[in-house]
């Protein structure tokens, strides 16, 4: 109760931790296309995985849907725009068939996958994608290329069991988001398997899913109780989840906003990693340190792996339309 000393609680937070670059510039491009256009801006799928996030763009007059099918004839001249976990080929084309306006804030760096993908392809391997079936970006590097000349391999196993046609001409490229080790796993399995199997020309992994991971790694050994802030649907923050656990952590939990954090499971911890995923928003990180602070005596601790700078344009007809505007 309120009248008994607070227990001491040592906060580790990570740096860097959510919003990377290309979430960054996925949410301007919606903000900025409801400045320019007007309400409503639809966008096709979770801008990106977070719920919080998506909340926030409907109040200001975003409305998302899952197909292109969905938008009302009268609003075909409002834009739509693609989420930033890409989209396959067959998106944009129909889009263009039905006579939409488009904005794509698939991320630049899910595009240079795309774009490894086809190089494959275009010098004549098959492609194999390591990655979570389902997932939307998954789906839409697999849409980059005809159907059947991908193979989709998610784990170990997948890759010793895995008999392609020719195995002497693969190329692979991943997800952005997966466990950096993990899938050094996978693709070990593959070379040994397969030695003349080619690899991208540049890692597929993103430099914000290893930046999270490591700093993660390096803050977790030690931690009575790890928590990262992001989605259960978020891959990379499901990812941070399995990396603390990994490296050390008694216990690791993926939470979406504070009301969710059990305080009678939590119990009497000493010390609490924090990080969040490239989809989670810094208002709830700090709503979380203020949940702990009120129930603990927390000190923080940055726990900094490394400063990033990365920060991606939006789509030139915004650019302009902003500037215009001013
Ligand atoms: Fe892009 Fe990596 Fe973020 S692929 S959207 S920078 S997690």
């Amino acid at each position: 109760d309120s009248l008994s000393a607070k227990i001491p609680l040592t906060i580790r937070l990570c740096g860097p931790r959510g919003f990377c670059a290309g979430v960054d510039r996925a949410i301007q491009i919606v903000v900025l296309a409801l400045k320019a256009y007007g309400a409503p801006v639809y966008v096709r799928h979770e801008i990106v995985h977070n719920r919080y996030v998506v909340e926030g763009l409907q109040a200001k007059g975003a409305i998302f849907v899952e197909e292109l099918d969905e938008i009302p004839a009268e609003h075909r001249s409002q834009p739509v725009v693609f989420s930033a976990h890409g989209v396959p080929k067959s998106v944009p084309e129909d889009a263009r068939t039905r006579n939409l306006f488009y904005l794509d804030a698939t991320c630049p760096l899910v595009s240079k996958v795309h774009k490894q993908a086809m190089r494959h392809q275009r010098l004549g391997r098959h492609v194999i994608l390591i990655g979570h079936a389902g997932h939307p970006e998954v789906i839409g590097t697999m849409g980059q290329l005809p159907e059947g000349s991908v193979s989709l391999i998610e784990t170990v196993e997948d890759a010793a069991r895995y008999q392609p046609e020719n195995p002497d001409n693969l190329g692979y490229v991943t997800q952005t988001t997966l466990s950096v080790d993990d899938t050094a796993g996978v693709i070990d399995k593959l070379m040994e398997r397969f030695p003349n199997l080619t690899a991208p020309a540049a890692d597929s992994i993103c430099y914000a899913t290893t930046n999270r991971q490591e700093a993660v790694k390096q803050a977790a050994p030690g931690c009575d109780l790890f928590v990262t802030v992001g989605a259960p649907n978020s891959s990379n923050s499901k990812r941070l989840v399995e990396v603390a656990l990994k490296a050390g952590a008694q216990r690791s939990i993926l939470v979406q906003r504070a009301s969710e954090l059990d305080w009678d499971e939590i119990g009497p911890i000493r010390t609490l990693g924090l990080s969040a995923g490239a989809s989670a928003p810094e208002v709830v990180v700090n709503e979380i340190i203020e949940a702990f602070k009120s129930r603990f005596d927390a000190t923080i601790e940055l726990a900094e792996f490394t400063i990033e700078n990365e920060n991606f344009l939006v789509n030139r007809e915004l650019r302009e339309v902003e500037l215009t505007q001013q």
